[in-house]
């Protein structure tokens, strides 16, 4: 078995350019991409537009293709006579909203660099993530290196909101996207000593419930006590959907969730998290999860119901005494294998019809979905790719469950039926959808180097 080694004139190209690298990320992330809020429209077109450019630039031929959402990038390293193996790169340029503004110490479409970190929206959730593929690509073609293979990127624009029009996209492109394998750098890393293969995530199935009362918010003096709360209604109807233990009571909710096996739970007690520094990094008094689970298991393996966003009555200034009308929660649940988006989503709806009282009316309207992933590390190709962080990172990689979800990978096996390799590049405090979100330079840097040994790795995983 051959070492991973990173090809001289690539590793040149790619020490040299690391300035003007950094540039690039601060230029893409300077586009407030938010896929979820209508009003930057244009701004995911213009963001598009740039990532396609700048692909073009790297020596890749790149189209944007409308869909009935957000544009998809499509990025090809040249035609070449002869035939290779084909991978896709997968990366979305759409980023999470921004919000709350005030918390963030540097305006989050500004992007800063401080200490060996870069500060901005969606630079590592996933621009930052994504460019150090097509970087690594880049040094391939502008020093006439040859790729042992063919590369696609795929770069879409609605991975925060449920990746709707790409499983679309992949079936009807399914020739043209026809691949080996699909790569993706959009999870995480313990620590830089951790290179990490990711080899499970989680599902999704989200929702936002309305609770209305009254025809209009009612003075709460001369109406309260007859009138039903519908604040306080879905507070109560919200509250009985988990027990003390952490367990969720909708009936079905666990069907088919399998118990772990000793050797999953033997992977996962390898990595450990000190609950005690854990609650002090995210401010929390202390940490709150399903009994019976370790925090690892509880994160990767075991489902959850969680209130992503709650809103009623007033909520602004000094105080207005009023029941308001209505209230609303957003809500996504966490999924393992087996458990189905629709069929969850049907079973929490159905379980708070049921418990709402006779006096508001309930209303659930159903949001994005996808099933969880697990891919085997056991394949040739899985095994290249952990060769290949070993190499780049210096340091023996770990294998993870995570528990975010990219939907878009189960659509890649169903629709490709090929095996997504996850290579994150994310540390733990780089604040993916909170305020300060960061990228830590030394991520960039190994995450080119990763990108450029791990060709000649994969292409010939499937040459065997
Ligand atoms: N990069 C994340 C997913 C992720 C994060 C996986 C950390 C593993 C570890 C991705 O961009 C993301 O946030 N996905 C959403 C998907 C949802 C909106 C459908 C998520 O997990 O909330
Ligand atoms: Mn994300």
């Amino acid at each position: 078995m051959f070492n991973p080694t990173l090809p001289a004139r690539v590793g040149e190209y790619l020490a040299l350019h690391q300035e003007r690298f950094i540039a690039d990320l601060c230029a893409y992330a300077r586009f407030p991409s938010v896929s979820a809020q209508p009003k930057h429209k244009p701004d995911v077109q213009a963001c598009a537009q740039w990532i396609a450019n700048h692909a073009n630039k790297a020596g890749l031929t790149s189209e944007i293709r409308q869909t009935a959402g957000n544009p998809i990038v499509l990025a090809k390293t040249p035609p070449r006579p002869g035939k290779r193996p084909h991978f896709l790169v997968y990366g979305h340029y759409d980023v999470q909203p921004a919000e709350p503004f005030d918390l963030w110490t540097t305006p989050p479409f500004d992007p800063q660099r401080r200490g060996n970190a870069l500060y901005a929206r969606g630079i590592c959730d996933n621009k930052g993530q994504h460019l150090a593929h097509l970087h690594a690509v880049e040094a391939y073609l502008k020093t006439d290196t040859e790729l042992p293979c063919d590369l696609t990127f795929v770069i879409e624009g609605e991975e925060e909101v449920g990746s709707d029009q790409l499983g679309p996209f992949l079936k009807k492109y399914r020739n043209e996207l026809a691949c080996k394998a699909v790569v993706i750098s959009d999870t995480g890393i313990p620590s830089l000593k951790q290179p990490a293969l990711t080899c499970a995530l989680r599902g999704i199935t989200a929702f936002e419930i309305t609770v209305r009362g009254p025809n209009r918010d009612l003075h709460s003096g001369i109406f309260g006590g007859s009138v039903d709360n519908p604040a306080l209604v879905l507070a109560e109807m919200l509250a009985k959907v988990r027990d003390s233990r952490g367990k969720i009571k909708v009936p079905g909710f666990y069907e088919g969730v399998m118990a772990l096996k000793a050797s999953d739970r033997k992977e996962m007690a390898r990595l450990k998290i000190d609950p005690r520094k854990e609650a002090r990094f995210l401010g929390v008094k202390e940490l709150h999860g399903e009994s019976g689970f370790s925090i690892m298991e509880q994160r990767g393996a075991r489902p959850t119901f969680e209130i992503n966003g709650l809103t009623s009555g007033y909520q602004g200034d000094g105080s207005k005494t009023i029941i308001p009308s209505w209230a609303k929660a957003k809500i996504t649940c966490r999924l393992v294998p087996s458990q189905k988006p629709d069929k969850v989503r049907n079973q929490v709806a159905a379980f708070l019809k049921k418990i709402a009282p006779k006096t508001v009316e309930v209303t659930i309207s159903p949001g994005h979905g996808g099933e969880a992933y697990y891919v085997s590390p056991d394949s040739a190709h899985a095994k290249a790719a952990l060769r290949t962080l070993k190499a780049a990172f210096g340091h023996d990689p770990v294998l993870l469950r995570e528990g975010g979800s990219i939907p878009i990978v189960n659509e890649i096996r169903k629709i490709l039926g090929v095996d997504t390799l996850l290579l994150g590049l994310a540390l733990p405090d780089d604040n993916a959808h909170s305020p300060n979100e960061k990228f830590d330079l030394e991520c960039y840097r190994r995450g080119m180097q990763m990108s450029a040994m791990l060709w000649p790795e994969l292409t010939a995983a499937f040459q065997k």
